[in-house]
């Protein structure tokens, strides 16, 4: 019995000696000058520089000093007079005066009549956990505080973490964007460790084309970077345009696999850039008078040599002609005359309102005006129409005549675009976002493709038989005077939406 005792405490004396913690053995002499060190194993001597030789038989008070937390000293001394078990942190010092942070427990050892003897401290240095923690916590008041988005997210494209501005985007920023389509649905709030199950391209970024989101997958699998430009996810056309690099991010811990862990994407908002420079554009193309001239030139030629063929051929036979020949000839030239008219009535457009008188317009209403004006229209090419506002008053900042020219324009394109297709519609929907006010235009319509999309904006582009080209260039032209955009996004087959970006004004009284 002796002997097993003898034995154990051997093995307890030697195991002790191999543990990663501190271990600090006192007897229990709460009275000053307090309990003395009666064991101390080979980590307390890492830990302290302190031999067991210069400690025992005196304090612990020895590793205290002037940034030793009192208060926690303080509950210390109580907590053992109780005999109850003791949990703390504080700053303690090596031998040499250098300060550490040691996290520590202290439990009372009783002898088996259950009077405290001893008490026995475990203690471990974490100074480098505080410092990895203070530094992570800087780090994420960085991040909490920036005005760019972040975005982490692994593998599989799950979200990881975003941080404040990307949460405020979505979730507080777009007035009236359906809530269904962003990260507020998923979690109330992302907090980090709380992160919406949402995939990255397709809940909150969202690449430009598929080609891009390819190319984006592509770059990433091969664990490189890739920059370029993302819309932030929404309803059709999205107004936020997010300058955006992505970055991969490996996980030191696991080394030689060569996979990231996982990706972060760093988004700067750049529509306002955007939207100045479209502004900017539109009016350079508008004013390059030479591009309109030569075009002008072009149009008109055609139309008035067919004219002068048909007149000269009619003067020169007119005896000899049947009649109806001649009708067919004069029909010719009419249908001609008709359509430089035409021609002359669009390019009114470019210097019909040269300076367009902003006034605040009321949406609804005006929308409704409008539509009721081209019902008849509609309801003859079988095209339905409707129109939703995500507020219940949307006041813009914008002219009248022209906003109802711009719009015509577009309807009057989605309806040559919706001829012979099945269930034709026409929606507008206008949402507020921030000081503008955006109104998307959809048809469901045969749509633009690629290669079209990048031309449509300029003088004389036209893919119609009778088409000036000129609808939309005096539509962004007029936009543009408005201080608004005008931007287009469209798959071939599906259907076209134009949304026209307006400020918006303070509501009218
Ligand atoms: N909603 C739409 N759906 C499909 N294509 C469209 C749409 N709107 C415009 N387009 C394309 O853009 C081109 C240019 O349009 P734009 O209004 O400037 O000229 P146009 O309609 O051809 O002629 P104009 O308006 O002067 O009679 C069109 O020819 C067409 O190819
Ligand atoms: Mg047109």
């Amino acid at each position: 019995m002796v002997d097993s005792t003898t034995a154990n405490q051997g093995l307890l004396a030697s195991a002790t000696e191999h543990l990663d913690e501190s271990v600090l053995i006192t007897d229990a002499v709460l009275e000053l000058p307090g309990p003395r060190i009666v064991y101390v194993n080979r980590a307390f001597t890492r830990m302290t520089g302190y031999a067991p030789e210069e400690v025992l038989g005196k304090t612990p008070r020895i590793l205290q000093g002037p940034k030793t937390d009192r208060a926690v000293l303080d509950r210390l001394r109580a907590q053992l007079a109780r005999g109850v078990r003791f949990e703390g942190q504080t700053i303690n010092y090596r031998k040499d005066g250098a300060p550490f942070v040691i996290r520590w427990y202290i439990e009372a050892l009783r002898d088996t009549d259950g009077v405290i003897r001893h008490f026995m401290a475990v203690q471990r240095d974490v100074t480098e956990q505080i410092r990895d923690s203070r530094h992570r916590r800087r780090l994420e008041t960085a991040l909490a505080r920036s005005s760019s988005l972040v975005v982490m997210f692994d593998d599989a494209g799950a979200l990881l973490y975003c941080n404040a501005a990307c949460d405020k985007l979505i979730n507080g920023g777009r007035a009236g964007w359906p809530r269904q389509n962003t990260v507020a649905k998923q979690s109330a709030r992302s907090e980090p460790g709380n992160v919406p199950k949402q995939k990255i391209w397709q809940g909150v970024l969202r690449p430009r084309s598929r080609a891009t989101l390819n190319e984006i997958r592509l770059q990433l699998r091969e664990a490189t970077s890739w920059r370029g430009e993302v819309e932030l996810r929404d309803g059709a056309a999205s107004p936020l345009l997010l300058d955006t690099v992505v970055v991969p991010v490996f996980d030191e811990l696991v080394p030689g696999n060569g996979r990231p862990d996982c990706f972060v994407a760093i988004a700067v908002d750049i529509t306002r850039n955007r939207r100045l420079e479209a502004i900017a554009e539109a009016h350079n193309l508008a004013d390059s008078v030479g591009y309109v001239f030569a075009g002008i030139r072009h149009e008109l030629g055609n139309p008035i040599n067919s004219i002068k063929a048909a007149v000269t051929l009619l003067h020169e036979n007119l005896s000899s002609l049947p009649a109806e020949r001649v009708d067919s000839y004069l029909e010719r030239v009419l249908g001609e005359i008709e359509r430089v008219e035409y021609l002359l009535d669009a390019l009114r457009g470019f210097s019909l309102f040269q300076a367009p008188e902003l006034e605040p317009i009321d949406l609804g209403p005006f929308l409704d005006r409008f539509i009721s004006l081209i019902q008849t229209d509609l309801d003859r090419q079988g095209v339905s129409t409707s129109s939703e506002l995500a507020e219940p008053v949307l006041v813009v900042h914008a002219d009248p005549r022209a906003l109802h020219q711009v719009l015509l324009n577009l309807v009057t394109n989605a309806i040559d675009a919706l001829a012979g297709r099945p269930n034709p519609a026409i929606s507008f929907a206008a949402r507020g976002f921030g000081e503008h006010v955006y109104l998307a235009i959809a048809d469901n319509g045969l749509g633009i493709s690629d290669e079209d999309a990048v031309n449509i904006f300029r003088p004389f582009f036209s893919t119609k038989h009778h088409g000036s080209g000129l609808g939309l260039a005096i539509s962004r032209k007029l936009v543009s005077q408005m201080n608004g955009t005008l931007e287009v996004e469209s798959r071939v087959r599906r259907g076209t939406t134009f949304t026209l970006g307006l400020d918006r004004a303070p509501k009218a009284p």
